[in-house]
């Protein structure tokens, strides 16, 4: 039987977040500590198999259409391309997308087009070397920008890069971005820096809002109009400038979009989130190793449905930042 995913405020959920690694091979500031993290153990992880069988319950049963695979890093798993192709095999999936640091894409992004991946989205917070190291504290800026290259060359369409906006960082870099991302024809979003980094640097002045990203734009691109054609669950507002160039502002923190939210996580240790913000959590992995019927799991994901919250009240005084940081919720 059909078991949609409405929640307690008339939410239908329909997007599916994945992530499939906590490790990465970055270490950016807003995300990590600088010497890493105490990563999950291999055999924590679900398996190919077990997520693949998530997937296609939550497709099949409950109208999920869009995947999104996240990290971490993605491509740090062993073998990723062959869950892509797994996944692109669900009957009924409309929609299969990566998020990705770049870094190893230059090699990766044949194999992932060739096993069925539909889009990519890439995190792209400078296009200068010593800023990238002082984000990332890794060196590579030329493999991230070489990752985006091949993937516009393999034929990939509706390719977007994120920059994360934060004040004192991103300022100097919204021009360069730009420009960067007309010179490729590609989509460049900001995206509102979020309570989720590690050592809980957080503070509600060092989100570089939208609002001051968009002056940025406009007084060296001139106007930019709003592309009113986008759907309501999608966090980017778009925007198309003179030149037919489109951004894309998310603003998490000044402009929250949660009343439109269609999508839950599933992390690499094999629990669902109904928000990257939830302080609790419904774990699967060990029921489906126990044997666990597929409607049992339906059962579990249902009161993850459930539990979910209106919003995830960055803006109210109580407000406590989940206890898994980003790169362990999945991004
Ligand atoms: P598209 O399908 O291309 O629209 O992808 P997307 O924007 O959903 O995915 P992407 O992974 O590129 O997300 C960009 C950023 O938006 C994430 O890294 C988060 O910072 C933010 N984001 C994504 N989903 C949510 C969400 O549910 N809530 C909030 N507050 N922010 C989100
Ligand atoms: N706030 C906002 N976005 C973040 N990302 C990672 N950490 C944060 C944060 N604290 C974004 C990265 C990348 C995506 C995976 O998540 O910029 O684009
Ligand atoms: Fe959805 Fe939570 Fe994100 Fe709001 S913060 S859009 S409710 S996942």
């Amino acid at each position: 039987p059909a078991f949609p995913l409405i929640d307690r405020f008339g939410r239908l959920h329909r997007s599916l977040r994945v992530s499939v690694t906590d490790r990465c091979n970055l270490r950016c500031f807003y995300c990590m500590p600088e010497h890493g993290a105490e990563f999950a153990k291999r055999e924590t992880l679900l398996s190919f198999e077990e997520i693949h069988r998530l997937v296609d319950l939550l497709v099949t049963r409950c109208g999920i259409r869009d995947v999104r695979l996240t990290g971490g890093e993605p491509l740090a798993r062993k073998d990723f391309p062959v869950l892509v192709e797994m996944l692109a095999g669900v009957n009924g999936l409309k929609d299969l997308s990566l998020t990705t640091n770049g870094i190893l894409l230059d090699e990766f992004a044949g194999p992932l087009r060739q096993a069925g991946l539909q889009r990519l989205n890439i995190s792209l917070d400078t296009v200068d070397e010593q800023t990238f190291q002082q984000i990332s504290r890794r060196k590579g800026i030329d493999k991230v920008i070489a990752g985006i290259d091949a993937a516009i060359e393999t034929g990939f369409q509706q390719i977007k890069l994120n920059t994360t906006a934060i004040k004192g960082v991103t300022e100097s870099q919204v021009i360069s971005l730009v420009r960067f991302a007309m010179e490729r024809g590609v989509q460049i979003r900001f995206i509102e820096f979020m309570p989720l980094d590690t050592d809980q640097q957080w503070r509600r002045q060092s989100v570089l809002s939208g609002q001051e990203i968009r002056a940025i734009i406009e007084a060296e691109f001139g106007a930019m109009q709003t592309v009113n054609e986008v759907p309501d669950s999608q966090p980017a507002r778009e925007f198309r400038l003179g030149s037919g160039d489109e951004i894309g502002l998310i603003q998490s923190v000044t402009t929250p979009f949660c009343e439109a939210c269609d999508r839950i996580r599933l992390t690499a240790d094999g629990s669902i989130r109904n928000c990257l913000f939830s302080q609790q959590e419904f774990p699967l992995r060990d029921a489906m190793r126990g044997g666990a019927s597929d409607d049992e799991v339906l059962q579990m994901i249902a009161q993850a449905i459930e539990a979910k919250a209106a919003g995830h009240g960055i803006n109210e005084a109580e407000f406590k930042p989940p206890e898994r940081p980003m790169y362990s919720i999945g991004g």
